[in-house]
């Protein structure tokens, strides 16, 4: 076995999750009008909604501030690096045989790059919204927009990304464990397995 995400990583991904589902839930009343007469108090939904918002960006924050992000900082390099092995694989979505995957195939890297910046996204139209007496009327119309396209994209990319992490289940242990076997390692991610045996990474 080796280690694939270190504690650090791990929490950062699944307190990330938890805050992603409750601002996804806590969304439906207040965008859905049936939902919100099922469930009513819409106040404190809002509330919940906008206070999970203010925090979401925290643990990210925190873990890439110390010396302890140290983990999470190389595999953020790892997103940003693209072969044109990659760019391939990914315009023909999925389709360049040849392709030896580095740690991350490209869905995964696109994925993450996503994530990441509709949190930054979400941010700051979600405190546009907030506290709209500081803005002026169109930005609060144009903050709203983009939060409502934005939270219909980030609810697809997550079922999606569900849907993988269930039929790869080894991939998703990982994320509970840290470890994944070399075996699993050298099918599907063979240039990072090298890096990892070589022990000097590329990034
Ligand atoms: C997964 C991320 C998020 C999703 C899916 C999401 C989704 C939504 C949706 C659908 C609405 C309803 C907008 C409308 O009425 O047209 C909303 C409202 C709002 N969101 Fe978010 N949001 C997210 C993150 C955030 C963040 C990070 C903040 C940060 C402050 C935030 C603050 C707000 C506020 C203040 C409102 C208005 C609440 C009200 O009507 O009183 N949201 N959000």
């Amino acid at each position: 076995m080796i280690v694939r995400f270190d504690s650090v990583e791990r929490l950062v991904h699944w307190t990330n999750a938890l805050l992603f589902m409750v601002l996804i839930l806590t969304a439906l009343p207040l965008y859905f009008a049936q939902v919100e007469s099922l469930v009513g108090r819409r106040a404190l939904i809002a509330e919940i909604h906008t206070w999970t918002g203010v925090i979401l960006p925290l643990p990210l924050l925190i873990a890439l501030s110390g010396s302890w992000g140290s983990g999470l900082r190389a595999d953020i390099r790892r997103f940003n690096l693209w072969t044109k092995g990659e760019l391939k694989w990914l315009m023909t979505a999925g389709k360049n045989p040849g392709l030896e995957m580095g740690k991350f195939n490209p869905g995964q890297k696109m994925n993450a790059i996503f994530v990441g910046s509709s949190i930054v996204v979400m941010f700051c139209t979600g405190f546009v919204l907030g506290w709209f007496n500081f803005f002026p009327l169109s930005w609060r119309t144009g903050a709203t927009f983009v939060h409502d396209v934005f939270a219909g994209a980030i609810v697809v990319v997550i079922a999606g990304h569900i849907v993988f992490a269930l039929a790869n289940r080894h991939a998703l242990m990982s994320m509970i464990s840290g470890r994944i076997s070399k075996l699993w390692a050298s099918q599907r991610a063979p240039r990072w397995l090298a890096e990892e045996q070589a022990g000097h990474p590329e990034i």
